[in-house]
């Protein structure tokens, strides 16, 4: 089996995929997964920029340091390098379905379809929202993050 390799993904890389990204290192590093960890978006509107400033509120809350990620769009090669790219809505899926190339071998998925109870649903979307709205993301991630770590870890 490939070492496994991780990449989460949402619409803009600056709130929600970012805090997926580090929720999942922190676990990744608690529990000893070796494991590459990215994240990226279907758009590039924002390639470059760091985190939404909420977004970077929220994880130094939790104790994470997110202000030196950087956005990214994700890139027909993601799907060749990465064992798993996880969506954070079901838009993202479907975007990432339809850009999937031919010899893309990632394992494509929604990331609350890892959370025993909580398959089919969406992490919502916080951009129009305000700080409570990110706790919510960051609690959803931190969900699945540990779910996720558990399942791979078990699978190594
Ligand atoms: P994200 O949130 O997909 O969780 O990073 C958004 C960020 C930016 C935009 C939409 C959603 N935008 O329209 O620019």
């Amino acid at each position: 089996m490939p070492k496994p390799s991780v990449l989460f993904v949402c619409l803009g890389n600056i709130c929600r995929s970012p805090l997926a990204e580090a929720a999942f290192r922190a676990e990744a590093k608690r529990i000893g997964l070796d494991i590459e960890i990215d994240s990226a978006g279907t758009g590039g509107w924002h390639a470059g920029e760091p985190p939404d400033r909420r977004a970077i509120a929220t994880a130094k809350r939790h104790g994470v340091d997110i202000s030196g990620y950087k956005a990214r769009k994700v890139t027909a090669a993601d799907f060749r390098r990465f064992t798993h790219i996880i969506a954070l809505d079901f838009e993202n899926l479907a975007d990432l379905q339809r850009l999937a190339p031919r010899d893309g071998t990632a394992e494509l998925s929604l990331l609350l379809d890892h959370v025993p109870g909580r398959e089919g649903e969406a992490v919502s979307d916080p951009w129009y929202g305000a700080l409570p709205d990110f706790e919510v993301t960051w609690a959803d991630v931190t969900a699945a993050a540990k779910a996720l770590a558990a399942k791979l870890k078990a699978e190594a």
